[in-house]
């Protein structure tokens, strides 16, 4: 994949998913917010010049209409047979009650790879550890919480008791909570976002050193395509919450549910990931709206150059019709 180009290209799709969603800011409607940026990323894919596959998208085909798994994305697919073919992974709303509620952190994300290069995940559970480039190869998903703490503030160079984790806010980590203040360390509790919530170990000015807990598995690939991206680190285990997930998920291959996913194993090859804010964020700000446009703020990142590009937009609605479908301005 020659990804230069295209990196700035796949940035307009979360644009669009994000511009459209943001709209529906704190209507108290996830579903409505969700399916706006769901359309709008699906149209905004028919002006890139990718022959992409969806694995990891809305769903199955049956149950998604628009960006399901197999679905074939991009305007190469019409004419250009060199237009790279390439797997897409996209989440057009991530954190829909975040949207719906106004809360931090929603974001629009996209990440591409190479043909078979990402964990075809199943929709179910992931428990995961994501750590920043500091961090990197000191964690472990086999060992406890504290284990991994220890480690992580050495590598930080600081005490257990300065280290933050991020924990997604659910009564199924009330263990792993307990075992964190255990050990003194700072929490984050989030209602949503763990995929922001893993990037945000990469960037200090977050103050976040590492994610622990269980989230969605398709979130996981993406976190992980991110943190390909800037040198990151993050180990996942699948979760099932009954035995339909777990015989689908052999179905799709998955070879033994007490596997490890390394980051490697969860987005391989090169990788390319972008996001955009929809609501203001720990690491993105989110769509601002004025008179004829709005502004996005987005962040482009590349697993082989390890460049990471924030590209601030302003929209003008008059001159871009294809943002003024998104955002219901005709
Ligand atoms: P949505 O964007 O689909 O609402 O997901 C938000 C999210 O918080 C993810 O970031 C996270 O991986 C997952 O939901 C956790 O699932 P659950 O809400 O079932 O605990």
């Amino acid at each position: 994949m020659d990804d230069r180009n295209l990196a700035l290209e796949v940035v307009r799709v979360t644009e669009g998913a994000a511009l459209a969603s943001a709209r529906l800011m704190g209507r108290g409607d996830r579903k409505a917010a969700d399916a706006t940026a769901v359309e709008a990323m699906r149209r905004a894919f028919d002006h890139i010049d990718v022959r992409g596959t969806v694995v990891i998208g809305e769903g199955e085909r049956d149950e998604a209409p628009m960006l399901y798994i197999g679905e074939r994305v991009g305007k190469g697919w019409q004419n250009a047979e060199d237009s790279p073919r390439v797997d897409i992974a996209v989440d057009p709303l991530e954190g829909t009650n975040l949207c719906a509620t106004g809360a931090p952190d929603a974001i629009s994300v996209i990440a591409i790879a190479d043909d078979g290069q990402f964990l075809n995940a199943p929709d179910t559970y992931m428990e995961k550890i994501a750590v920043g480039p500091m961090a990197r190869g000191v964690i472990d998903l086999r060992e406890g919480w504290t284990w991994n703490l220890q480690r992580i503030a050495k590598a930080l160079g600081k005490e257990v008791q300065d280290v933050t984790a991020i924990i997604l806010d659910r009564d199924r980590h009330i263990d792993l909570i307990a075992e964190v203040r255990e050990a003194g360390t700072r929490i984050r509790l989030i209602g949503d976002g763990d995929v922001s919530a893993a990037i945000a170990t990469c960037k200090e000015e977050t103050g976040i050193d590492v994610l622990f807990g269980t989230g969605g598995a398709p979130e996981g690939v993406i976190a992980a395509a991110a943190l390909r991206s800037v040198g990151g680190d993050m180990q996942g285990r699948l979760r099932f919450r009954h035995d339909e997930e777990r015989k689908r998920a052999y179905e799709m291959g998955v070879p033994d549910e007490s596997h490890i996913y390394t980051l490697e194993e969860l987005a391989a090859g090169n990788v390319m990931f972008a996001a955009t804010g929809v609501t203001e964020g720990s690491f993105l700000n989110g769509v601002k709206f004025f008179g004829g446009g709005a502004k996005t703020q987005s962040i482009v990142m590349r697993s082989k150059s390890g460049t990471v590009r924030v590209i601030n937009s302003i929209h003008r609605f008059e001159t871009k019709p294809a943002y003024s479908w998104s955002t219901g301005i005709e």
